[in-house]
């Protein structure tokens, strides 16, 4: 825990985009929601049945193959808007009731061209992930929370965008919530400037077994750093209590977890946070150095083929936020400009799945 005696940076409440509140956000839709209209849908259409007459590979996919001339605008006031701005944005309407899964791949894979390079998301090289219960217990040391129907508190990815495609809800729960790291920064500073310290020193966490080269199986990253005039946050709380089973991990203190407490207590107040649902065809892109994610626990239909299944991409976009080593060195590896790369596993070729694995 070195980290810990590193010089502390005189703290201050952050103002800016990213500094949001939910109560406020539910009111500013226009700002982080938009609507596919009838000429954007039918150009992803085209695009989609373009790719399928080339037999293009989903991970061939470049935004030359998938040409958006009407929605391509939309996508880059929505990519500064993810990394220069409140850091979240849902894209809603798409007609999927008639698609396959790979159409459906195909269409969230080129919209994502527009945003960023798609890196792995774990250990089995998927650039194409599934979130879907696979009866996986959360408890289990080496579950990650994607592969269960938990309860998954606020949280960040690995990657400078997530984003989630609907395939199909869930029979009830598993509603989205997001909330402003900025925001519970700014507060817990405000309420609580003691654990501070705490929440700016690293905390020991797990890699879940998936070790990229070089790396050890625990990783050490605080929940706060204050760099360039934001604050880049990072925080898995099950991946800190699983780095408690690591032989050698530190124990973690009181102080360390009373603060941990208070940032999630902070996150998960009415008005702090921002719920959504997620409809068939929707897709939420975040921005996870601002940004907290987390779901309700969900229960499924019986039938596999309609329980809840939502795909994901974990996006590299070279003019991202400026991020400190933290992210790019000690927690992750970096792509060729700079940007954390995922969990990228030596010997584990790239690939992205149809189906949850
Ligand atoms: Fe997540």
């Amino acid at each position: 825990m070195d980290g810990s005696a590193r010089t502390q940076p005189t703290l201050a409440p952050i103002d800016g985009p990213q500094a949001w509140r939910g109560d406020r956000m539910a009111a500013r839709g226009s700002e982080w929601r938009h609507d596919w209209t009838p000429a954007e849908i039918a150009e992803i259409r085209q695009a989609v049945a373009d790719v399928e007459a080339q037999g293009l590979e989903i991970m061939a996919i470049n935004r030359a193959a998938f040409p958006l001339p009407n929605a391509a605008p939309v996508l880059k006031a929505m990519r500064r808007t993810l990394l220069d701005g409140p850091g979240f944005y849902l894209l809603r309407g798409l007609p999927i009731q008639d698609w396959t899964i790979r159409q459906a791949a195909i269409a969230f894979w080129g919209i994502g061209t527009y945003l960023g390079r798609p890196c792995s998301q774990n250990g089995k090289g998927h650039v194409l992930g599934h979130v879907k219960n696979l009866g996986l217990d959360y408890n289990d040391p080496m579950a990650r929370g994607y592969q269960t129907a938990a309860r998954l508190p606020y949280h960040t990815d690995s990657s400078d965008i997530v984003g989630l495609f609907c395939w199909r809800p869930a029979k009830a729960g598993g509603l989205s919530s997001i909330v402003s790291s900025t925001t519970v920064f700014n507060e817990a500073l405000k309420r609580r400037p003691d654990l501070m310290p705490a929440l700016l020193a690293p905390f020991f966490r797990t890699r879940w077994g998936e070790v990229p080269a070089g790396k050890q199986p625990w990783a050490e990253v605080p929940v706060f750093m204050p760099h360039a005039g934001r604050i880049i946050s990072h925080y898995v709380r099950s991946a800190i209590r699983k780095g408690q089973l690591l032989p050698g991990a530190p124990k973690l203190t009181d102080r360390q977890i009373e603060a941990l407490d208070l940032v999630d207590a902070i996150a998960a107040e009415p008005g702090i946070h921002l719920d959504m649902d997620f409809r068939p065809g929707d897709l939420q892109f975040v921005c996870n150095h601002s940004t907290w994610h987390s779901r309700t626990a969900f229960e499924d239909f019986e039938a596999p083929d309609q329980r809840r299944h939502l795909l994901r991409l974990w996006l590299a976009c070279a003019d991202g936020p400026a991020l400190p080593d933290w992210m790019t060195s000690s927690y992750e590896g970096a792509t060729e400009d700079g940007r954390p790369n995922g969990i990228e596993v030596p010997g584990v070729p790239l690939n992205a799945p149809l189906e949850a694995q």
